[in-house]
């Protein structure tokens, strides 16, 4: 397997479970016996908060990777589960959207960062919900894009916006990355939300839709709390196994794709 396989998980649309998806996903791939760096792109902080640390202005983070050219491996801190690490973000990073583009070659900062002294099965990027320089950054530096989107009406419009984003690094230094559409937050009693699964079903098909979804699961409202990801905190609760699917979907996809590099 590749070292470092860069996942990001972006939706320019708030609320869509990114954060909840990249700690489940990297709960999940430390149950399998991976080892998993996340990476909090977030200015507010909520992946840091919920793997167990105070977002600290005064400590060094991906702000300081971004905007100060900090070493990444200075800025990781452990989590309470082994094999489990942590890049933290903090207010600092607000800065960011502001004074990244004011610098030449800004997209490709965090993939410059990452760089493959890491020693990581799987990188995970929490990114902040807007399709602005730190989002373009992590899908500059990203293998796979993972769009977590609600079976909602609106979301139809952040998924177009997502494409022409993917479109666009594409053509310009990440030829290669793929995506996966995640349905998250599925209620199966509500009509609406079936209907809009099968259009993105038809739309997107097997190649661009994960086949797993997460439903509705009130136990993830309260792991962020404990700091730990679902699946260690109630094991056999809905969205742990759920997320566990997703995860195994998810190796068996980059498996598939690293064939046909091969081949
Ligand atoms: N499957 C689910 N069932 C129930 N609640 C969920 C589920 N997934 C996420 N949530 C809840 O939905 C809220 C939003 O989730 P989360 O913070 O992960 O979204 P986000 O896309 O990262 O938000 P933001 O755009 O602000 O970064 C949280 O309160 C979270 O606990
Ligand atoms: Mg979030």
């Amino acid at each position: 397997m590749v070292r470092n396989y860069t996942i990001a998980i972006a939706n320019e649309k708030g609320g869509v479970a990114k954060t909840t998806t990249a700690v489940s996903m990297a709960g999940a791939f430390v149950e399998m016996g991976l080892q998993v760096l996340a990476v909090d792109l977030d200015p507010q902080s909520n992946l840091t908060l919920a793997l167990g640390h105070k977002p600290d202005p005064e400590q060094v983070s991906i702000a300081n990777v971004l905007l100060n050219s900090e070493n990444i491996s200075n800025t990781i801190v452990k989590t309470q589960i082994e094999n489990l690490d942590l890049v933290p973000s903090n207010s600092k990073l607000g800065v960011a959207e502001r004074f990244l583009p004011v610098r030449q070659n800004y997209d490709t900062i965090l993939r410059n960062a990452l760089g493959s002294f890491l020693n990581y099965d799987y990188i995970i990027l929490d990114c902040p919900p807007a399709l602005g320089a730190v989002t373009l950054n992590a899908l500059t530096a990203a293998n796979m894009l993972i769009i977590p989107t609600q079976t909602e009406y609106f979301s139809a419009y952040a998924l177009k916006n997502m494409m022409s984003a993917i479109r666009q690094v594409r053509t310009q230094n990440n030829p290669s990355m793929v995506y996966r559409i995640l349905v998250t937050m599925y209620d199966r009693r509500n009509r609406a939300h079936r209907t809009l699964l099968e259009q993105l079903n038809t739309t997107f098909g097997k190649d661009g839709l994960l086949q797993n979804i997460v439903e509705v699961d009130t136990k993830l409202r309260e792991s962020p709390i404990i700091g730990i990801p679902i699946m260690h905190y109630v094991s056999k609760t809905r969205s742990a196994i759920q997320y566990r699917a997703v995860a195994e979907e998810l190796i068996e996809n980059v498996a598939e794709l690293e064939q046909k590099t091969l081949a």
